[in-house]
């Protein structure tokens, strides 16, 4: 039968299918289809061995922000480029300039290595938009502060838009990996419009590259979860035990710290102290972050909920932290309480079921290091639909959360608090999951 050659065919695809759609799951983020960081290089200015330039990082990325110690720039030059000058942003290693005499330059560098510069630096060190000790603020956050520059004066360099060599090999680390920039691209030279709109000018030559970003390989393990409870069931669903990792006194002693341990403050200073590496409070989860969801109150017309972001990381102040919140409801949010809001419309605007959420600032946009101020919440109240609306089949709790643009791992559907009285569910969606992939197998064959 013909039929039989093409089974393992099938098969290969609908497992190709199955597996590409679980690993792009981390690639892209189809919460922000378009985030990107674009990193943008203006040639402003030739000189007699190169040109002075202006680069400039956009983060389009609409809640993945880059919070202190800040980004790390590097690239490979093409040619024997050298760097004689820099405003606004260093590089961190100079490298061998013997081959210079007199006039020595910033960094003679194959692949130098930028940082920003501190706030504070002085005014005649400072470009537009520089200074901000490397942090980049979300698009939806603050659009103001979503960008950052510097300028840097090139040598060795070609001399006209014929002769000038892009260079190579972009890295992004924001400190730690995650970003994968793409190629160089030489567009249209930027305009740029004079303050009162009566000039315009542009840049010689212009160059843009789009880094992306990606939690798969930003880290192996993920870093916050989620935990759930109701006011109509006194279980507290708490987060998967071992989400970040596991205790472990035998192979890593250590590796978390009790919250009344009495060497706590020798730990939180011990060795890892400036590595960025949590030092977490020991909890089952040992995640640095948990996000607890409780519904609280059912109204006639409305339902409110509570929301905790709890910090379990002895090393970490999260400044200007977010929380991305899917739930069908947040179609009709009525009131939010203590924090800044905006729907996120992803698919269509149609559908506004996702919210970012982030702090007021010099109120609670600081999630302050584990301890007894390590924490910030708030209270929703959420219109009812009557005809979507339900305590059962845990549709009151939320459907993804991200903090800080990585994903919270949720606990197993069929552990969600239940209704009083509700029997036992079973897992729908995976199962039906498995009856459309078997159907759609079998109409595969059948069309053959
Ligand atoms: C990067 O983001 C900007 C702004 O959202 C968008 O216009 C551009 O197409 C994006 N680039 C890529 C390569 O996705
Ligand atoms: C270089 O400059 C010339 C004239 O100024 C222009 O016609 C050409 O398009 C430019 N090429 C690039 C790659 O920008
Ligand atoms: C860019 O990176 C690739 C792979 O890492 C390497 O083979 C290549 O030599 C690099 N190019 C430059 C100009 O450094
Ligand atoms: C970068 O180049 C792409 C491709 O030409 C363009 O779509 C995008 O708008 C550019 N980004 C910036 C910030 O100029
Ligand atoms: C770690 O070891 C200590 C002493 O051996 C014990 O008291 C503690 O309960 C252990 N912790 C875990 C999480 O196993
Ligand atoms: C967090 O901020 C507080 C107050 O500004 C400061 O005392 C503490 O050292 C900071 N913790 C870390 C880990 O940076
Ligand atoms: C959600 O979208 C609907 C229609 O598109 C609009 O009427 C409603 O105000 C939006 N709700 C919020 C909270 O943005
Ligand atoms: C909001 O709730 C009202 C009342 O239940 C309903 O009529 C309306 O369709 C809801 N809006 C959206 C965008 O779902
Ligand atoms: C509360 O929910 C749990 C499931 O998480 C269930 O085992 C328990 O029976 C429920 N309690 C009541 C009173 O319904």
């Amino acid at each position: 039968m013909a039929e039989e050659r093409f089974i393992p065919l099938a098969i290969s695809i609908a497992l190709l299918v199955v597996f590409s759609s679980l690993t792009t799951t981390e690639a892209y983020d189809s919460l922000d289809p378009n985030g990107n960081i674009t990193i943008k290089w203006d040639i402003m200015q030739w000189t007699p061995d190169g040109y002075v330039a202006v680069v400039t990082m956009f983060n389009f990325q609409q809640y993945r922000h880059i919070q202190a110690p800040g980004w790390t720039l590097g690239w490979s030059w093409a040619k024997k480029e050298v760097i004689w000058s820099m405003v606004g942003a260093q590089t961190t290693e100079q490298g061998d300039c013997s081959k210079y005499k007199g006039n020595v330059p910033h960094c003679c560098k194959k692949d130098p290595t930028v940082v920003d510069l501190l706030p504070g630096t002085p005014y005649n060190m400072q470009i537009a938009n520089c200074c901000k000790g490397g942090v980049i603020n979300s698009w939806v956050q603050d659009p103001s502060n979503a960008a950052s520059s510097f300028q840097v004066s090139v040598g060795a360099a070609g001399t006209t838009n014929k002769t000038v060599r892009v260079p190579k090999n972009f890295t992004l680390r924001a400190p730690g990996p995650g970003y994968t920039c793409g190629i160089a691209n030489i567009v249209k030279p930027t305009k740029f419009v004079t303050q009162d709109g009566r000039r315009t000018t542009q840049a010689l030559m212009t160059w843009n590259v789009t880094c992306t970003y990606s939690q798969f390989l930003s880290q192996k393990t993920p870093t916050c979860c989620v935990s759930l409870s109701s006011f109509y069931n006194d279980t507290i669903v708490n987060c998967p035990t071992c989400t970040c990792g596991c205790q472990n006194n035998v192979t890593h002693p250590g590796s978390c710290v009790e919250g009344d341990s009495p060497y706590l403050a020798s730990a939180v200073n011990g060795p890892g102290k400036n590595s960025f590496t949590p030092l977490v409070q020991c909890t089952s989860h040992m995640c640095p972050i948990r996000v607890h969801w409780h519904v609280k109150l059912n109204y006639k017309e409305y339902w409110r909920v509570k929301v905790t972001i709890t910090n379990f990381n002895y090393r970490m102040n999260y400044t200007q932290w977010n929380l991305v919140i899917q739930h069908p409801n947040f179609d009709n949010i009525t009131k939010l309480f203590s924090f800044n809001y905006k729907s996120l419309t992803p698919y269509s605007a149609s559908i506004n079921d996702t919210a970012m959420l982030w702090g007021v600032k010099f109120y609670n946009d600081l999630l302050m290091e584990a301890g007894p101020y390590g924490n910030v919440q708030s209270e929703f109240l959420f219109k009812k639909d009557q005809s979507t609306f339900t305590f059962d089949k845990g549709w009151a709790f939320p459907r993804r959360i991200y903090f800080n643009g990585d994903n919270c791992v949720m606990p197993p559907p069929d552990a969600y608090p239940w209704l009083p009285n509700a029997g036992p569910r079973s897992i729908v969606p995976f199962s039906l999951a498995i009856t459309v992939f078997w159907a759609v197998l079998v109409c595969l064959l059948a069309s053959i």
